[in-house]
């Protein structure tokens, strides 16, 4: 196996890390160095393949996967102006994740340590979108209270140190980005749902609705329930009650077909102010819950990270709240909020804790729950 660490005698050289994301629907790697120097950073998204169905078939991930994680980190090296030869350790995203994605990564990562005898560091995707933030200050962030907000998780976590992650709470059931890809998909918005909802918010009044903010008055909790607020949207909406047949199916023979069988068009006015409402909700809930999160660790800052830290009314209403209350706000651009592989940088702090895996790594799929109660 290479060494990964200078003898005393030698300067110490600067490694070189390959790192590879596949928890979900984007097919990313990037070469990092010891010194968080970004060599280079490809993603392909695979939008274009999920659009249709409304959020992402797990099947359909993981053959593109397979199909594009070589490419895509042959790119990373040509980018860099690298050969593997060049690469000194290969880092993968284990945990958390659809099943079949994280294998196809995975078993690539494995491969290359096993072939080029690199050291092997397993990557947490939740703790690595935490790390977009020390990527993008170019300083240290820790300790903070770290803020989690994607397709899968809507998870608090109290980040004593890069390697040093306990959770403080999360979602009871959905996550705020599917509560924003779900949402979308009932207005007949495309998916991706959170960009969509966000474009349409724009023209829209956050006070036409006064939907629920679930959870934001229990103090005693720092856990989020976005499934109430996403029914509250259907039955103004759709109505309460089952579905009729009669007209709404007729929509999906449309041009623009819509897989969801409750898409209802709204004219834009109306659809305007129900995306506002909806996504003034969901940013309260955060808002509120990373304060308490700040307040109970006694930490003076937050970091965000995943892709609904992309959302703009969300950035502007944190930065609000740390010109408030007096903390660090670290939230990276947009490239570094949705999945990518410059956050699998975290391995260099694995690498120095010694944390390295060895062949028997396996996945750990499915979200990582982390509801206080
Ligand atoms: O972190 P990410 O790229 O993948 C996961 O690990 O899930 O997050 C994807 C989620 C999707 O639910 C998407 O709708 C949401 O992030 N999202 C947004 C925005 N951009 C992406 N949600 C709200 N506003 C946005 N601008
Ligand atoms: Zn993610």
């Amino acid at each position: 196996m290479k060494p990964i660490a200078a003898t005393s005698s030698q300067p110490a050289a600067r490694l070189r890390i390959l790192t590879i994301e596949t928890t979900c629907d984007e097919t990313a790697a990037a070469i990092v160095t010891d010194e968080l120097d970004v060599l280079s950073s490809v993603v392909a998204s695979q939008d274009a393949l999920h659009e249709r169905f409304g959020g992402v078939v797990p099947e359909i991930a993981s053959r593109a996967h397979v199909e594009r994680v070589l490419p895509v980190i042959d790119e990373a090296l040509r980018k860099a102006g690298l050969t593997l030869d060049d690469v000194d350790a290969v880092a993968v995203a284990n945990t958390p994740g659809l099943a079949g994605s994280l294998l196809v990564g995975l078993t690539a990562a494995k491969t290359l340590a096993l072939a080029r005898g690199m050291p092997l560091v397993a990557v947490n995707h939740l703790q690595a979108h935490i790390y977009a933030c020390r990527m993008a200050s170019g300083h240290d962030v820790f300790p903070c209270v770290g803020l989690i907000v994607s397709g899968g998780h809507s998870s608090l976590y109290c980040c004593a140190g890069p390697t040093d992650f306990t959770p403080l709470g999360g979602t009871i059931d959905d996550a705020a980005g599917e509560a924003f890809d779900k949402v979308a998909s009932l207005l007949g918005l495309p998916y991706p749902g959170g960009p969509a909802i966000e474009r349409a918010a724009v023209a829209g009044n956050p006070k036409a609705h006064r939907f629920p903010r679930p959870l934001l008055d229990d103090a005693t909790r720092l856990d989020f329930s976005f499934s109430g607020l996403k029914t509250a949207v259907r039955y103004l909406v759709v109505g309460p009650g089952k579905l009729k047949d009669s007209g709404i199916g007729a929509q999906r023979l449309g041009p623009n077909a819509c897989l969801n069988p409750e898409h209802r068009t709204l004219n834009p006015s109306s659809l305007s102010d129900v995306a506002a409402s909806f996504q003034e909700a969901v940013v309260d809930c955060l808002v509120g819950k990373a304060e308490l999160a700040l307040a109970r660790t006694g930490y003076r800052t937050l970091c965000v990270g995943g892709g609904v830290a992309a959302n703009r009314r969300l950035r502007e209403r944190l930065a609000q709240s740390a010109a408030e209350h007096g903390y660090d706000l670290h939230i990276p651009p947009f490239a570094l909020c949705t999945d990518n592989a410059v956050m699998g940088a975290i391995a260099v702090e694995r690498l120095r804790a010694g944390k390295i895996a060895d062949l028997s790594l396996d996945i750990l799929p499915g979200p990582e729950r982390t509801a206080s109660k």
